[in-house]
């Protein structure tokens, strides 16, 4: 019995008070004592700060393989358009010859050489990385390809074979690359390659329509001579 009262009295008066002081308040710069410090606050690395557990050291991770990007307002929790959604899937015809064939008809353009913006994102797409070897006029006859350096000269795109080639061709050839020509889905998403591939066929429409034009003053010309 009177060891019990000890007990409880040695609780009460020396153990409780020096848990309660021992902890002592956080207060200007000092942000109090912890007992579990290293479970209360864990420690973060800095974003580019050396990692010497991960592979290449470093903190800041790649996103998963195949990781495919959130399309609307993830706070809000909308959803994007399925347009936007479709293009930020990744391109699944494989690069194989049946590929390259089930491709000119399985792809389709989501954008048409009336929309402007497509039209213009591609020009600037084109113009710095297709235009060195294919022309800004897309004639074939870049800068690499006239200084002569290039010997595996493009084609134009105004040859028939690539004035009737589809649009979904062409998005598999410049997605896995054909041949000279390396594959360019490294540094255009499916959306800026679509647009790229907008800006050939409206270049290829204009050369089309200067072609009638001059098809339809032609005779006019031989009539108006055989009339003088
Ligand atoms: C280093 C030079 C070079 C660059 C840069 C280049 N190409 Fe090509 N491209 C070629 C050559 C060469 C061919 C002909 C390939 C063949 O059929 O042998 C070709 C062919 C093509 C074809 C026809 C593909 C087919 O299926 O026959 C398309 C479309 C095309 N290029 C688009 C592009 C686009 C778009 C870009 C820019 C994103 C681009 N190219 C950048 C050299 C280039």
């Amino acid at each position: 019995m009177v060891k019990n009262t000890l007990v409880v009295a040695l609780v009460a008066v020396v153990i409780v008070p020096a848990t309660f002081t021992s902890c002592k308040k956080a207060s200007g710069d000092y942000p109090g004592d912890s007992y579990t410090y290293d479970m209360n606050y864990s420690r973060a690395y800095e974003t580019y700060a050396l990692h010497p557990e991960l592979p290449n050291h470093m903190s800041a991770l790649m996103p998963v393989a195949h990781t495919v990007p959130y399309v609307g307002n993830a706070v809000a929790g909308t959803k994007g358009d399925s347009l936007s959604m479709a293009l930020n899937l990744p391109y699944t015809i494989p690069n194989t010859p049946e590929g390259y064939l089930l491709a000119a008809t399985a792809n389709k353009n989501p954008f048409t050489i009336q929309d402007k913006e497509a039209v213009e994102t591609g020009k600037h797409f084109f113009d710095i990385y297709c235009a060195i070897c294919h022309g800004k006029a897309g004639d074939g006859k870049g800068v690499i390809v006239t200084s002569g350096k290039y010997t595996a000269a493009p084609p134009s795109y105004f040859d028939p074979v690539y004035m009737a080639m589809t649009e979904g061709t062409m998005f598999h050839s410049v997605s896995y690359g054909r041949n000279a020509m390396q594959p360019y889905a490294y540094a255009l998403n499916k959306q800026e390659r679509w647009k790229v591939i907008t800006y050939i066929k409206k270049l290829q429409a204009d050369y089309a329509a200067a072609q009638a034009a001059t098809a339809q003053t032609a005779p006019e010309t031989a009539a108006t001579a055989e009339a003088k």
